[in-house]
Formats: C-alpha cells, structure tokens, sequence
C-alpha cells in the first residue's frame, strides 16, 4: 500500500507540536556519552521539550538528572558545562548540592532548614555507556525497548569507546521532524552530499526493521576499512563495509562505523525552532576520521567536514520549511525501498499520539 509522507499540519501546528512535546516528556531523551561526565563533579545543562535539565555525577560517582529551575523565583540556575561541587543560582546566589538540595541562600540562611527545599530529580540511566534522561517516572526502563539494536551493536564493543567529545548547535528555523528525517534516510545522498557522503556511502532498501521505538537505514561504503589488530574479535568484513544510521525515536540518531560512533538529539523548542546536541565517541583517536579515509583526521579538519554536512542537511531542512506555506503544498509517497526509515516514524508516532495527523488522515 503507498503511504504519503505527513502533511504540512504536522511540520506547522502548535496542537501537533504540544502533543509531542508531551510524548517528548514521557521518552528516554539521550543526552550524551558517560565519558563525557568522567570526573566528579561534571555537569551539563540540558533543555529539551522547553524543560532545563541538569545531569551531573556526583561526588560518589553517580550520575544525576535535576531540574534545572531555581525554588526561588524559578531562574535557570546552570548553563552549558562544566565542573562543580555546588551549583548556584546566577540571579540571587542560591546554592545548590549535587543531591539537589538547597544548601546556601544570601541573607536566607534561617529559611535553608524549614523550608527543606530540593530540585526535582529525575530518572537517568546508561545504555552501552550513552545517557538517557526520562522525566516520566513511570517509563519502562531503556534496555527492554532497545534489546534489538543492543545485539546489533554488540560486536562494536561499545563500552570500550572511551574517546568522546560533543557539542550544541543554536536553533534551526525547521521542525525537528525534518532534521530527524534528514537524518534518517540516505536517498539524499546523491544530491545534498554529492561530494561528501555520495561519493563513500549509497542506501540500499531496507526491511522493515524496527520495533515501534527505532529504525535503522544501511550504507554500504564504497571501500571497506582495513581491518586493524586491536579490532573487536566480533567484528567481521561486513562491519566494515557498513554504516549504519539508527533512529532511536522520538530524538537521537546514532551513526556507527566500525570504531566510532557520532550521535545527535534534537531538542525542539518550538514547532519551527530545533536545536541539536551532538557528540562523538571511538574507540581511540585514531578512528576520529572523514568518511571515505583510513588515517586519523586533525579534529579541526573533522570538525570542519563534520560542520559542512551539518549545513548541507540544514540547507535541506529549510527548503522544505519554506514549501510546506504554500497553499498547494502536498506530500508525496514514502519510497519504501529508500525510506522505509520514515515509513517507521510515522508509524511511532501514530501509535504514540492519538489522531496525529497523516496525509490519508487530513484531506
Ligand atoms: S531565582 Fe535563583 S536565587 Fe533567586
Ligand atoms: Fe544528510
């Protein structure tokens, strides 16, 4: 049976977007590698689904989530990343310690014990060493909904990459759905990527795949990577001919590639303003490398190859932001063979809101 890609009310409607910011609420959101909070004390402040999150590993060792809102008159107390015992409020001064309670307040100090006051917390776990926040205290834990992708990611050994580094990007004027997709399928490739990816990647069709909660696309590369002595035992010819790009919904992609994996999640702030958190992780330095290439790459060279296919599916983004305004504008097929990727979204997100609009749904 064809089925139609969503319709413009799913990219443009405030309705639509506070249901999924609501789904977005009560999904594990990942927010990056555990090696990127080595050392006690680290934190990283998180805003996803107009929530401020703060996940930070105590000084025990535990990785936290709170939320990041001041009990005083409700500012957002951290910002970006860093090292800290305490946290403080940048309004007032109010401080606050890593099991979230208050501790310190200007001028307050006869209100600390009454008022006994404490942020949120919220439930974190670690999946094959990524981070994944819930504020739903009633999910199902992560690893049951992802059992499938775990044994696919087995042979890469995940636990062992212990390189990793991560970044933010400002808000894009696009819907985060589009950046999901784009993110999703390769049939682009050939066109957005002609110099970067096409020429190293093709798509092939894929099976359906998924469980409900995740999809995954399969790129072969043109060229194989040499096999290296310190490769996992389990890792076989066909790892290195492949990348595979899996949608963990509603959020994050990962992209594996033998010895490093590049991750993102997308943090909608509004149905037309998404921003992105990203991040890598290797098994060492040596696979921090551009596609199509066996030898390491100087980071900012990667960096820069990394930003430039950022800006090619942005660009993509942006152009269909523009078309969906327009009084004709309808969408077309899903082509199964080459986008089966997003045949599965949308059949997540049917499932997880009811009479979420579909293109058979909203004539
Ligand atoms: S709002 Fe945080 S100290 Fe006043
Ligand atoms: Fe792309």
């Amino acid at each position: 049976m064809i089925r139609h890609n969503l319709p413009p009310r799913a990219y443009l409607d405030e309705d639509v977007f506070a249901s999924e910011q609501a789904l977005i609420l009560r999904e594990w959101i990942c927010v990056g590698r555990e090696t990127d909070f080595a050392e006690r004390g680290s934190y990283c402040a998180v805003m996803f689904a107009s929530q401020p999150i703060v996940v930070w590993r105590d000084q025990s060792g535990r990785l936290r989530a709170f939320e990041n809102v001041c009990r005083h008159r409700m500012s957002v107390i951290a910002e970006g990343r860093g090292v800290a015992k305490y946290l403080s409020c940048p309004f007032h001064g109010w401080t606050y310690a890593d099991d979230g309670s208050l501790r310190a307040a200007p001028k307050a100090a006869d209100l600390i014990a009454p008022m006994n006051l404490k942020l949120p917390e919220y439930r974190i776990e670690c999946w094959l060493g990524f981070v994944f926040v819930n504020l739903d205290e009633a999910a199902e834990p992560i690893g049951p909904r992802l059992a499938a992708v775990e044994s696919m990611l087995a042979p890469y050994e995940l636990h062992s990459f212990e390189y990793s580094t991560r970044g933010s990007t400002p808000a894009v004027a696009a819907n985060w759905k589009l950046m999901l997709e784009v993110g999703l399928e390769s049939y682009h490739f050939p066109f957005v990527h002609n110099e970067t990816l096409a020429p190293n990647l093709s798509g092939v069709p894929n099976p359906p795949c998924g469980n409900g909660n995740w999809t995954v696309s399969v790129e072969p590369r043109a060229r194989s990577l040499a096999p290296r002595a310190d490769d996992p035992a389990a890792l076989t010819d066909a790892h290195r001919s492949t990348t595979y790009t899996f949608g963990i919904f509603p959020c994050t992609v990962f992209n594996i590639d033998v010895d490093n994996i590049v991750w993102f999640t997308l943090l909608p702030n509004a149905a037309d303003q998404t921003a992105m958190m990203f991040g890598s992780a290797a098994r060492d330095r040596r696979a921090v490398r551009i596609l199509g290439e066996d030898e390491p790459s100087n980071e900012s060279d990667y960096l820069a190859w990394s930003a430039r296919l950022g800006g090619e599916d942005n660009a993509a983004c942006l152009r269909v932001q523009a078309g969906l305004r327009a009084r004709g504008a309808r969408p077309g097929p899903i082509v199964r063979q080459a986008e089966n990727c997003l045949y599965e979204f949308q059949d997540y997100l049917t499932g997880a809101i009811p009479n979420y609009p579909t293109a058979e749904t909203s004539h």
